[in-house]
C-alpha cells in the first residue's frame, strides 16, 4: 500500500480502512488530504479483493470541514481557477460500497464528505452541522444538496442557514444516519458492516449501490427502470445462479464475483 502523509491506509481480508489522520488540526479537510483520500479510495475500488470500504476519523473529530487555514487566502479566481473541491466528486464514482464511521466532529467539509458515503453508522458523540454560513461562505463539497435529501428542506435550511450543530439524535430521528452505537463502538461496528457487504456478491452491491444511487439522480419512473435492468443484468452473473442453488440446497453461498 502507498505511503501517505494525512491518512491511514490498512485492509483486513475483502475490507479496506481510510482513517483520517491530521490530529493537531481535527482532520480538517485541506488538498492534499482530499487528494490522499481519492488516490487511496480508487486504488481500493479498483482492487478486486476489497469488498467495502470504511473511512472514519479520530474519537474526536471525523472531520471539522475543509482546511479554514488553507482557504483564507484564497479569492475568487483562486478557487474557481483551481475548481476547488472538485476532486471529491471522485468518490461518487466508486463502485465498491463505502461506509463512513463517524465520531465526534463532522462539520461542514466533514459532514458534506460523510454524505459523499453510502451510509454513516455514528457514534453517540457525532455532531453534524453546516456551519460555513458563519464564515461568510456556503456549503461547497455538495452539502446543500445531500443534506436536503437525507433530512428534508426545512431542516436542511435551518442547518445551512443558522450553521447550528446536530447532536447524534436529531441525525438518526431525521435519516442522516443509518445507525447510533456507543462512540467506541463506531468504528468496529462499521467495519463489521463492511464484513458482511463484503462476504457478498460485488457485482450485486455494485449493482444495489447504483440503484439506489439512482433514487437521488432520477424520477420515480426512470429510477424503477433502472432498477429492473440492474436486476436482470444479475441474472447473467455467475453469483445469483450460486445464490439461488445455495438457498435451494440449503446452504451457505460462494461467491466468486463473476
Ligand atoms: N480548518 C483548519 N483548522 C481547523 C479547523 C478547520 N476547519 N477546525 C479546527 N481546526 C484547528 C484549529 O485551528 C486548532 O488549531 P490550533 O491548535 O493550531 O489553533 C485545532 O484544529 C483544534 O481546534 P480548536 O482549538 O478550535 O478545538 P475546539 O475543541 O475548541 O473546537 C471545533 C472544535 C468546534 C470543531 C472548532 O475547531 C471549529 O469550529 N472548527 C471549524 C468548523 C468549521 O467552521 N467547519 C467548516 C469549514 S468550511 C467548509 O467546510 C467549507 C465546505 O463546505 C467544504
Amino acid at each position: 500500500m502507498t505511503d501517505y502523509a494525512t491518512i491511514l491506509v490498512t485492509r483486513d481480508d475483502r475490507v479496506g480502512l481510510i482513517t483520517l489522520h491530521r490530529p493537531k488540526a481535527l482532520n480538517a479537510l485541506n488538498t492534499e488530504l482530499m487528494n490522499e483520500v481519492v488516490s487511496a479510495a480508487t486504488e481500493l475500488d479498483a482492487d478486486a479483493g476489497i469488498g467495502a470500504i470504511v473511512l472514519t476519523g479520530s474519537e474526536r473529530a471525523f472531520a471539522a470541514g475543509a482546511d479554514i487555514k488553507e482557504m483564507s487566502s484564497q479569492g475568487y479566481a483562486d478557487v474557481v481557477n483551481q475548481q476547488f473541491f472538485a476532486a471529491w466528486d471522485n468518490l461518487t464514482r466508486l463502485r465498491t460500497p463505502i461506509i463512513a464511521a463517524v465520531t465526534g466532529y463532522a462539520l461542514g467539509g466533514g459532514c458534506e464528505l460523510a454524505m459523499l458515503c453510502d451510509f454513516i453508522i455514528a457514534g453517540e458523540n457525532a455532531v453534524f452541522g453546516q456551519p460555513e454560513i458563519n464564515l461568510g461562505v456556503i456549503p461547497g463539497i455538495g452539502g446543500s444538496q445531500r443534506l436536503t435529501r437525507a433530512v428534508g428542506k426545512s431542516k436542511a435550511m435551518d442547518m445551512v442557514l443558522t450553521g447550528r450543530q446536530m447532536k447524534v439524535d436529531e441525525a438518526e430521528r431525521s435519516g442522516l444516519v443509518s445507525r447510533v452505537v456507543p462512540t467506541d463502538q463506531a468504528l468496529s461496528t462499521a467495519l463489521d458492516a463492511a464484513k458482511t457487504i463484503a462476504g457478498k456478491s460485488a457485482l450485486a452491491s455494485a449493482a444495489a449501490k447504483d440503484a439506489v444511487n439512482r433514487a437521488f439522480e432520477s424520477s420515480l419512473a426512470e429510477g424503477v427502470r433502472a432498477e429492473r435492468a440492474l436486476f436482470y443484468a444479475t441474472f447473467a452473473t455467475d453469483d445469483q445462479t450460486e445464490g439461488m442453488a445455495a438457498f435451494v440446497e440449503k446452504r451457505e453461498p460462494n461467491f466468486t464475483h463473476r
